[in-house]
């Protein structure tokens, strides 16, 4: 055993720190640094209206509540919250969602919901058990980047599906799949992710038909369905086909995204190896976060709550589509979604919507261009992502009528 001498001074050949880039594993590099995050470092500086960002309101948050559910559930469940649990998830928790599940149409039992660390955490599942390096992936142009984050590490390439305003064209989908085997197919239909848009009734049911016919797998990933300020719910796609679909969703929209909560339901021979990685991933998610979500439902603290959350965003949704009809310049178009969080916009072809990022940070607005979203290089690059959850209507009003000024200014 070598014995160090801690008083004496360290060699002189270790006076710099050391290098440890070459240790990295080669798919390190996939990882890279989120070009979202790096463009809002500059958004957050103080007194810039940010359109750009995609959290929920903290107003959203039933913080007065929380005391209440963890003193409820620290009297009921006692020391098993603070223990560790089933990796498939805390069992009153998945038994609490069984209707929650049920009110969206997926008729499942408690043993067939899986909790997760945030919907994030099932993709990082799914990304390990079924992606081998150069796999095909196919996701809609544009579609989320989280979930490329979470798929990078195991090395796949990606094919887009088009998407026009009702989100995934059928036809794209079904030609897609005539001409590749697909490992899966990422699709977030409701109230996209970036774009806001939603597959309609009809749409789902021809996109069940076509991944029935050709034995594919969905990954349907739905944060937002809970988040609609107008117009009727649209069934999960998940219903339609439910052999062939992994359902995702969160508390992170409905109750917070801090406490990293999710759930899913899969397939049985997928479910058996998600659980299988998550063990190896985190063992488990929160004991305790779990038995407050769990309270949450229970003691109808959601269903009151719910309407307080749609009510603090449904006024944000609707300035900001009425300031942009009011104000951006012809040959402008966006998105007019019926809830969650996002609004796309979409200037004439040849608009360079990164230009304008630049200019409407100096006159202080901030979005996301939407060129970000795409796989493909050189697609988008007149689209932006507008978010409406964290500013008051008034704010949201300025900020769209600067972003027009600037628009205005770029194209004359
Ligand atoms: C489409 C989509 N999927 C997944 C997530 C991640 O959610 P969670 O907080 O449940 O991990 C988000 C978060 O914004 C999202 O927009």
């Amino acid at each position: 055993v070598e014995v160090i001498d801690m008083n004496k001074s360290a060699p002189a050949a270790v006076e710099s720190k050391p290098d440890f880039g070459y240790l990295l594993a080669e798919r390190t590099s996939n990882m890279g640094a989120s070009i979202i995050r790096e463009t809002l470092k500059v958004a957050s500086r103080p007194g810039i209206i940010s359109l750009g960002g995609g959290l929920p309101a903290p107003e959203s948050f039933p913080l007065e509540i929380i005391g209440e559910l963890t003193s409820r559930a620290l009297k009921k469940y006692k020391s098993l919250v603070l223990q560790y649990g089933p990796t498939e998830g805390f069992p009153p928790l998945r038994e609490a969602l069984v209707d929650l599940l049920a009110g969206r149409g997926i008729d499942v039992s408690a043993d067939d919901i899986i909790i997760s660390t945030g919907s994030q955490g099932a993709l990082l599942e799914i990304g390990k058990i079924l992606i081998s390096k150069g796999d095909k992936v196919a996701v809609e142009a544009p579609t989320y980047m989280g979930a490329l984050a979470a798929f990078n590490p195991y090395e796949p390439r990606y094919l887009s599906i088009e998407t026009d305003d009702d989100g995934v064209i059928p036809e794209s989908l079904d030609r897609l799949l005539s001409g590749h085997r697909v490992k899966f197919i990422y699709l977030v239909p409701t109230f996209q992710n970036p774009s806001g848009r939603t597959v309609p009734d009809s749409r789902r049911r021809e996109i069940a038909e076509i991944v029935i016919r050709h034995q594919a797998l969905i990954i349907e990933d739905d944060p937002y369905s809970a988040l609609r300020y107008r117009g009727k719910p649209v069934p999960p796609i998940k219903i339609y086909a439910p052999d062939n679909v992994v359902y995702l969703s969160t508390f992170s929209k409905i109750l917070s995204p801090g406490m990293r909560l999710g759930f899913c339901v899969a397939p049985p021979l997928i479910k058996k190896w998600m659980v299988l990685a998550k063990q190896g991933i985190d063992l488990h998610t929160s004991s305790l976060d779990q038995a407050i979500a769990s309270e949450y439902i229970t003691g109808g603290y959601l269903e009151r709550h719910l309407p307080t959350i749609v009510d603090v965003y449904r006024p944000r949704l609707e300035r900001m589509l009425a300031a942009i009809e009011s104000s951006f310049p012809d040959g402008f178009e966006s998105s007019h979604p019926e809830g969650g969080m996002f609004v796309w916009a979409a200037g004439p072809d040849g608009f360079d919507a990164e230009r304008l990022y630049w200019k409407a940070i100096d006159r202080g607005v901030a979005f996301i261009p939407g060129k970000y979203f795409y796989t493909e290089k050189g697609m988008g690059n007149e689209t932006m992502r507008l978010n409406f959850t964290m500013s008051d209507p008034e704010t949201l009003e300025r900020g769209i009528a600067i972003l027009a000024a600037v628009i205005k200014d770029e194209m004359n």
